[in-house]
């Protein structure tokens, strides 16, 4: 039987394997995006809202989220692909959304890159898209 889950707060322990899961879930991610960069970036701002599933010690999912004072947002939704379809992204995204709850946060957000067929995940959430034109610049 496979290890149960856990989803707890990052620690520094756990950054090798999530650079593994970020590099196996999103190769074509830019390099901005690797935990390299990514990771300091978001333990200077928020970092308990940056989250990792553990079975047996070992990182085998992830979730990002940030609370801007106005909207959540929600990033890195990530499951090691030998743990999918167990209902562990289903259970980071509900640990994420109530954390951004306890902040005080009304309305979540996220992105699905063009071409990424997981919208459906996000629907069976609760997720609906939205008329907008999504819009970033890098400075
Ligand atoms: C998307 C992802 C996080 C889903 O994780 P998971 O642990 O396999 O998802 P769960 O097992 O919690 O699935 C929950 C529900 O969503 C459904 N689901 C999962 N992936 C789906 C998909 N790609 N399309 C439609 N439905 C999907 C499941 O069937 C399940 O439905 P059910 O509750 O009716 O049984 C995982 O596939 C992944 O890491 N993908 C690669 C990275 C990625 O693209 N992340 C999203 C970036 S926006």
């Amino acid at each position: 039987m496979a290890a149960p889950v856990a989803i707890v707060p990052y620690q520094a322990d756990h950054f090798d394997g999530l650079d593994k899961l970020w590099r196996e879930a999103f190769p074509d991610d830019p390099a901005r995006n690797r935990a390299a960069i990514a990771v300091p970036a978001k333990l200077a701002e928020q970092p308990e809202l940056l989250f990792v599933a553990l079975a047996d010690g070992t990182v085998v999912g992830s979730i990002m989220a940030g609370y801007d004072g106005h909207r959540g947002w929600l990033y890195a939704v990530a499951v090691s692909a030998s743990r999918q379809g167990e209902g562990i992204g289903r259970k980071l995204v509900s640990h994420a959304e109530q954390a951004l709850k306890r902040r005080g946060c009304l309305k979540v957000n996220l992105q699905v890159r063009e071409g990424n067929l997981v919208a459906g995940f996000y629907r069976g959430l609760g997720y609906a898209e939205e008329p907008r034109t999504s819009m970033g610049k890098e400075i």
